[in-house]
């Protein structure tokens, strides 16, 4: 999750030069190579030994008892990598398992796509009572992903011991080794975005900043020819912008100022500024990629937690020096500041974090007053947040945000907006109304990305969808909400966090995509047009039967669970063990979009120690209860239920326990009844 250590990243991209790739895969000269389709880390070998592993960014690995130790780690995103370069364009599993004091940790994949860098989190899990973790999860790697790397990051600094780290192809090999990447499409020949809504909002999107020094400059053509607005997509978060180095070395003279530095941001600002682009700067407080010394006493992480004055003297002078070093070097480039992101826990309530743990649960409201008395008067006060369109969340963030606008100190409510292509389009601009209207702010949609449906024809059913959103969100526009800016987060599919899903408005080589098209229908008018090869959608009601005795499952996390098959099955040998998610929710998750249009029948064995266990279902921020089956004997108890899946609806179903202890399933089936 956390980045911003490009001179770290050269440097290992160095050693993986040196390692010519990856050193499991043995370099022939002529004929086909043989690539296994398994790549096991050995950590009985050194680095660049032939153990398939590197170490990825500042921090010190040692090898012991076959395991690797993972110390003096200097940011969150450090640790043990797995190097996969010659797994592009397929689907990888990956696993790991590690010991370790870190609340959680994280397999991430980087791959390098036309010069840019991206991250894509695949999977967490929290460690067990032993501090154990073990981690599994899958993820598609675009075909023109070059040096891709699987490597363990943490969210925090502290050590980790890891003593297994896998990564395989899933299903058939896909050998593109000897394929070369495409080739860009011109980027300057596609209608621009900004020109066609110029008389409704700025359209936006986020960047990394190696689209700037980058030597291929179809990106930067990209951003110039479609946007006028951009949002660094890591650069100005804390983690980038404190200055760990100077800080670290004299802390006394940094206490109540930590040193700031910005490297990692000048390339985009320069850019915004040389070309009259304007920036959202994202973002100030956040309980994410932000490096937990910043919290402590010395900002020593073996000391105590700094006190609540001693916090909020130092979140004053950050929010200020950073504020205003922009406005001093770049006058008038950023217009609007996400002051605080992601303050809601996903469970209801303020989202407990560092920030509380110092300062308490009126950080939010301090931070604006910050950020109100040392911000330019034209410099607009966002909060940003996501789910933001379901009911309770919007309930817990407008009373969060109340007194705050009360006194003043906020002007925008930043929707995120990660979505998918179920939401419903009424209440998701419902939601940017009821901000509008009950705090009297303004309205910046900023992260906008829609998962393409697991549907026959995603793409163009993407770009449906997109007409559909854009054509409702312009509608708000004129009935008088105040939408100033959408921005989509990501220039192309391959740059997405979430590039699996293909979530965005220009395929990998900057062409654009049916979803482009769509938000181009929305204000020109006109439909998507249907590709050559679309195919007619067939209703399938095969019913869909899991028993695990095959050992293979085809549902995935809902967020950070995990899921294992496990012995000791339903009346059988084996079965799905659901554990280690960070809320109830975190279950198994299934997509039953195939069975839009008609009710379903779901029936299955559960077994777990937590008092009830529910199959509910995802639609568009409300969770509806297919079952509900008292457990807590750790028997196995039959649930079933029924469920209407409406027309055109894409929606996954959930198997939950109500405390977050592990639960097993088994001889799941869900079949059409109509
Ligand atoms: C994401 C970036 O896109 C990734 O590169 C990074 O690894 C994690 O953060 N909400 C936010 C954004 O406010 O800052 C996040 O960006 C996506 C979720």
């Amino acid at each position: 999750m956390k980045k911003g250590f490009l001179k770290i990243v050269a440097g290992l991209m160095a050693g993986m030069l040196l390692l010519g790739g990856c050193d499991a895969l043995p370099k022939g000269s002529d004929g086909p190579r043989e690539v296994p389709t398994t790549i096991t880390a050995d950590f009985t070998k050194g680095e660049n030994k032939g153990g398939n592993w590197v170490t990825y960014g500042d921090c010190k690995v040692t090898l012991k008892d076959g395991k690797a130790v993972v110390t003096e780690r200097s940011a969150s995103n450090t640790g043990v990598a797995v190097p996969c370069p010659d797994y592009r364009g397929n689907t990888v599993v990956t696993s790991a398992q590690a010991t370790t004091e870190n609340g959680s940790l994280t397999l991430s994949m980087r791959y390098e796509i036309f010069g840019n860098v991206t991250y894509v989190n695949i999977a967490a899990g929290i460690p067990n009572e032993s501090g154990v973790v073990d981690i599994t999860g899958k993820i598609e790697i675009p075909a023109n992903a070059e040096n891709a790397l699987i490597y363990l990051e943490a969210n925090d600094v502290r050590d980790y011991t890891v003593s297994s780290f896998e990564v395989s192809i899933d299903g058939e090999f896909n050998d593109l080794t000897n394929v070369p990447v495409e080739s860009l499409e011109d980027p300057t020949k596609t209608a621009s975005l900004s020109a066609a809504y110029a008389d409704y909002f700025k359209f936006g999107v986020a960047s990394p900043a190696t689209v700037m020094t980058n030597t291929n400059d179809g990106f930067k053509k990209l951003i110039l020819t479609q946007f006028n607005s951009v949002t660094p997509e890591n650069e100005l978060k804390p983690e980038n912008v404190l200055d760990a180095k100077t800080t670290l070395a004299d802390p006394a003279k940094y206490n109540e100022c930590p040193a700031v530095h910005f490297d990692a941001a000048k390339p985009i600002l320069d850019f915004c500024k040389e070309n009259g682009i304007s920036m959202r700067g994202h973002t100030l407080v956040w309980h994410s990629q932000t490096p937990s010394w910043f919290f402590y006493e010395n900002y020593d992480v073996n000391g105590q937690l700094a006190s609540r004055d001693l916090m909020l003297t130092r979140m004053e002078n950050y929010i200020d020096t950073v504020i205003n070093w922009c406005e001093t070097n770049y006058p008038g480039v950023i217009y609007a500041w996400d002051v605080c992101n992601e303050c809601i826990d996903d469970g209801g309530g303020i989202r407990q974090s560092y920030w509380t743990q110092t300062i308490g649960e009126d950080f939010v409201e301090k931070a604006f007053e910050f950020a109100r008395k040392h911000a330019p008067a034209n410099v607009e006060l966002f909060y940003n947040d996501y789910n933001e369109y379901q009911t309770s969340k919007q309930d817990d963030i407008i009373n969060l945000l109340k007194p705050i606008a009360a006194a003043g100190n906020i002007d925008g409510m930043g929707m995120q907006s990660h979505i998918n292509s179920g939401l419903n389009v009424d209440n998701y601009v419902a939601a940017a109304k009821r901000y509008a209207d009950e705090l009297g702010v303004v309205i910046h949609i900023t992260e906008l990305d829609v998962q393409a449906p697991k549907s026959v024809n995603p793409m163009y059913d993407q770009g449906v969808y997109m007409k559909k959103l854009f054509s409702a969100i312009i509608e708000a526009d004129k009935a008088g909400v105040p939408i100033e800016c959408v921005t989509v987060w990501g220039l192309t599919d391959d740059m997405s966090w979430k590039s699996a899903t293909k979530p965005l408005l220009f395929y990998g080589n900057l062409s654009p995509k049916p979803a482009y098209e769509g938000v181009m229908c929305a204000v020109n008018g006109g439909d998507v047009q249907k590709p050559a090869d679309y195919v007619e959608p067939v209703s399938d009601t095969t019913p869909f039967v899991e028993d695990y005795e095959d050992q293979k499952f085809t549902g995935g996390p809902r967020y950070s669970s995990v899921q294992k098959i496990v012995e000791g099955g339903y009346e059988s040998d084996y079965c799905l063990q659901n554990s280690e998610g960070y809320a109830e929710y975190d279950g198994y998750s299934i997509d039953v979009s195939q069975y839009a249009g008609h009710v379903i029948h779901v029936s299955f064995a559960i077994k777990s120690k937590a008092d009830v266990c529910k199959c509910t279902a995802d639609i568009d921020g409300t969770w509806p209860n297919i079952a509900e089956v008292q457990t807590g004997t750790d028997e196995w108890v039959l649930g079933e239920g029924d469920f209407e899946v409406e027309e055109g609806a894409t929606l996954t179903i959930y198997f939950e326990s109500s405390d977050m202890s592990p639960f097993f399933l088994d001889n799941v089936e869900i079949k059409a009844m109509n």
